[in-house]
């Protein structure tokens, strides 16, 4: 039976990246050994396409991609899988009452139809965010959040967008605030959550204890408790946004059908085209992209420098550099007071994290799922298609190499056009039908009670 398609060609290329010790997670496999046979020699294309096999390194690396199984359970967030949290959170995550103009709402940067991506350079709330949003589907996968990697879980995060002042402008008090004057939403909150022992006319309109002086004035004059009372509210608000994250699920690709089909022993060749399977030869084989994007999420979760380029000379932004201080001091981590898990494996991780100084400009692995949707790519959005990317990892065109403890060296590629096509091909086989969007846009009204 006619069942691979073979990528193999004359060409010997270096071995592409040379990953070193930190990328131990990966579980790699020597580098070289991927392009062994070369059966493809002497026969046409078309020919090649019907008699030729993959690399058995090839198709495992591939097969062990797909499928893409239910999110880890998160012990950090005992209302993570809870229907009701994550109903709460569908509604408060499509609301602009969270942000501080009543303007802007997760949604705002995180759109349905896109994905759950903004289609920008870089994001836009009440300012420009310093950098580009990533996905929100198959998220809760992650480890670690934002591209540094800065947040250990997706409800600890939630707090940071709501008070950044380019992003939603909005603080916990305000939150508090919000649940306590909307009756439906105070109901449904204490239904999941229990009492907020706190009053409104207690909370000032605005405090917290980073920002602007006057937040942070009146955030001092409340008493501990009470600011503790309302990290609470913020940490549950959280719980339960990220409830609903763990629903967006980008469902079985065309590339999860094709290996569903050759692990039963069928014909791929069925599902995907012969450049999308040549493509994924590449990917899986000498292109070596399995090296950081591996394992069915297609991300090893981890940081790498690689070095894109920057529009005026060199890169300002120290990723996971500064990512690893942010974790370690979050009060909304999995180590913390809010945390349902402060024993837990994430905790011990976190309170592990080292600010090594080799994790300087180094981003996080992102997925690849979704990712023919999900244009502009790369941490700043530089990047604007599918092309420029694979171009990049071709040539190196402009690559920033900061010299000094980088922590891997990639040389370029040297694709040719068609491969470059392939690769595209390929990449674009990995999005799935995506979360039902339809349901997700009848967010019920909520009523606000100004009694
Ligand atoms: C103004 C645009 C904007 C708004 C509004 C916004 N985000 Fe984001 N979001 C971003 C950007 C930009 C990032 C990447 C930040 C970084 O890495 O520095 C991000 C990252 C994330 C991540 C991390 C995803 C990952 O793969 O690690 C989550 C989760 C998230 N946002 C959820 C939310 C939620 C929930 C809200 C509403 C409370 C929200 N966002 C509001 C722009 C926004
Ligand atoms: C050394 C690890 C590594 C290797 C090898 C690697 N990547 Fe990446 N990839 C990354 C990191 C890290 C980023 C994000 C970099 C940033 O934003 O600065 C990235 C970004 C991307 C993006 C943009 C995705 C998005 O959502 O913005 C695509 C597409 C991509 N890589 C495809 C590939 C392909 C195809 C290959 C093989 C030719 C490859 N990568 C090899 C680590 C790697």
């Amino acid at each position: 039976m006619n069942v691979y398609f073979s990528i193999s060609n004359n060409r010997k290329r270096p071995v592409g990246w040379v990953i070193l010790a930190v990328l131990f997670a990966v579980g790699c496999e020597d580098p070289g050994q991927g392009t062994a046979t070369n059966v493809a020699t002497e026969i046409t294309p078309s020919q090649r396409e019907e008699n030729a096999t993959f690399d058995p390194a090839v198709l495992r690396r591939a097969l062990t991609s797909s499928p893409l199984p239910e999110p880890p359970s998160d012990a950090t967030n005992q209302y993570a899988d809870d229907p009701h949290a994550a109903e709460l959170g569908r509604s408060l995550f499509f609301d602009p009452r969270l942000s501080g103009n009543g303007e802007v709402s997760c949604a705002t940067c995180h759109q349905p139809d896109l994905w759950f991506t903004d289609g920008l350079k870089k994001s836009k709330g009440l300012g420009t965010a310093d950098r580009h949003a990533p996905t929100l589907v198959d998220a809760a996968h992650h480890r670690w959040f934002n591209w540094d990697g800065r947040s250990d879980s997706m409800w600890g995060h939630t707090i940071r967008p709501i008070e950044n002042p380019l992003e939603m402008g909005g603080d916990r008090t305000m939150l508090a605030r919000l649940v306590l004057e909307d009756l439906t939403l105070k109901n449904r909150y204490q239904a999941i959550f229990g009492a907020i022992p706190l009053s409104i006319s207690d909370l000032p309109a605005t405090a917290r204890p980073g920002g602007d002086s006057d937040s942070v004035e009146a955030w001092e004059r409340l008493a501990p408790i009470d600011q503790d009372r309302i990290n609470r509210v913020a940490a549950n608000i959280g719980k339960s946004l990220a409830a609903f994250q763990r629903t967006l699920q980008g469902g079985l690709s065309r590339f999860d059908r094709w290996a569903a089909v050759v692990a039963e022993g069928g014909d791929g060749g069925s599902i995907l085209n012969a450049s999308e399977l040549r493509g994924l030869g590449l990917f899986f084989g000498e292109a070596e992209c399995w090296e950081c994007h591996s394992g069915p999420l297609l991300s090893d979760g981890e940081f790498h420098n690689i070095g894109i380029p920057v529009a005026d000379g060199l890169p300002t932004d120290s990723g996971r550099y500064e990512g690893s201080l942010l974790v370690r001091e979050d009060a909304f981590n999995a180590a913390g007071r809010y945390s349902d898990d402060v024993d837990g494996r994430q905790a011990i991780l976190s309170r592990g994290v080292k600010r090594d100084p080799e994790a300087w400009g180094a981003f996080r692995t992102p997925t690849l799922r979704g990712v023919g949707r999900t244009a502009p790519y790369m941490h700043d959005g530089s990047m604007p298609d599918l092309e420029s990317v694979l171009h990049f990892y071709s040539t190196l065109e402009g690559a920033v190499q900061l010299g000094h403890h980088q922590e891997s060296v990639l040389t370029p590629l040297d694709l040719d056009v068609g491969e470059i096509e392939d690769l595209a091909a390929f990449l674009r086989t990995l999005t799935g039908p995506g979360p039902q969007i339809e349901a997700l846009e009848s967010v019920p009204e909520m009523e606000s009670s100004s009694s």
